[in-house]
């Protein structure tokens, strides 16, 4: 790592750190010698190569979280994406719905027929049974929480997103999570812990632990379609939902 991708993986772990501290009482954080002595030599090094480029020639940089595009203008940018073929059979994109400051983002798998027909993600028999989980069991409106997909656009007959789709659809969740930056993120289903976490590992080893997306704890749990085709896996999913709610009221802090 060069000093200056060092000095932002460094940042991004003390973001993460403190923003889990703020939750506590205390509200305050002691570092031990060895660490202030870290981040006092990543602050020389960065200033050290900040100076070393200054007359270097400009190149974009990935702009900070509050400088992310906004969700209106991304669901501008899905509506127009023509990156890949399901543009042709789409009826319409389905970007995403809910508090645009959410401490709780949903990321599902891809629209089905419903989404596609009302451009809302989840409107249909799995997204009513996720609709009971966030109302009946964590007792939050659905518009408090936000929820979203992987793909923004409904493949043909429900089937499996291909890999080339979802490598072309994946900046627009990236971005989208970079704007509202969640204090919990909950993977329903084995596409979106795949496209989160970068892990071909199943939902099955994925879920009853904490992981790590940008600083941000994720959850997986299974798909609620998959949970209409086997009822009795519901209380590992209400098991899981529980964490995120210890993790959403403060009284845990994960490890991330
Ligand atoms: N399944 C999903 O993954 N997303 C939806 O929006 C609906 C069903």
């Amino acid at each position: 790592m060069n000093p200056v991708e060092l000095y932002k993986s460094a940042l991004e772990d003390t973001q993460a750190l403190v923003r889990q501290l703020s939750q506590r009482p205390r509200k305050t954080a002691t570092l031990s010698p060895e660490v202030a002595a870290l981040l006092e030599s990543l602050s020389t090094a960065a200033v050290d190569s900040t100076e070393a480029q200054a007359d270097a020639p400009s190149v974009a940089s990935a702009p900070p979280p509050n400088e992310a595009p906004s969700l209106a203008e991304l669901a501008e940018a899905v509506r127009a994406c023509k990156q890949c073929s399901l543009c042709e059979t789409r009826t319409q994109t389905v970007f995403g719905v809910g508090n645009e400051n959410a401490d709780l983002v949903f990321v599902g798998e891809a629209p089905g027929a419903d989404e596609d027909a009302q451009g809302e993600p989840f409107v249909g028999k799995a997204g009513q049974l996720l609709t009971d989980i966030i109302v009946k069991g964590m007792k939050v409106r659905r518009e408090e929480v936000y929820i979203c997909n992987v793909l923004k656009c409904r493949p043909p007959n429900n089937r499996n997103p291909k890999p080339e789709e979802m490598a072309q659809c994946e900046p627009f969740l990236v971005q989208q999570l970079a704007r509202i930056r969640p204090k919990v993120i909950c993977a329903l289903g084995g596409v979106a812990a795949k496209c989160l976490l970068q892990t071909e590992e199943g939902v099955g080893r994925l879920r009853g632990r904490w992981h790590n997306y940008q600083g941000i704890p994720l959850r997986v749990t299974y798909h609620p379609a998959y949970l209409l085709r086997t009822p009795s896996d519901k209380g590992k999913v209400w098991e899981d939902i529980q964490e995120v709610m210890k993790v959403l009221s403060g009284e845990v802090i994960p490890e991330v």
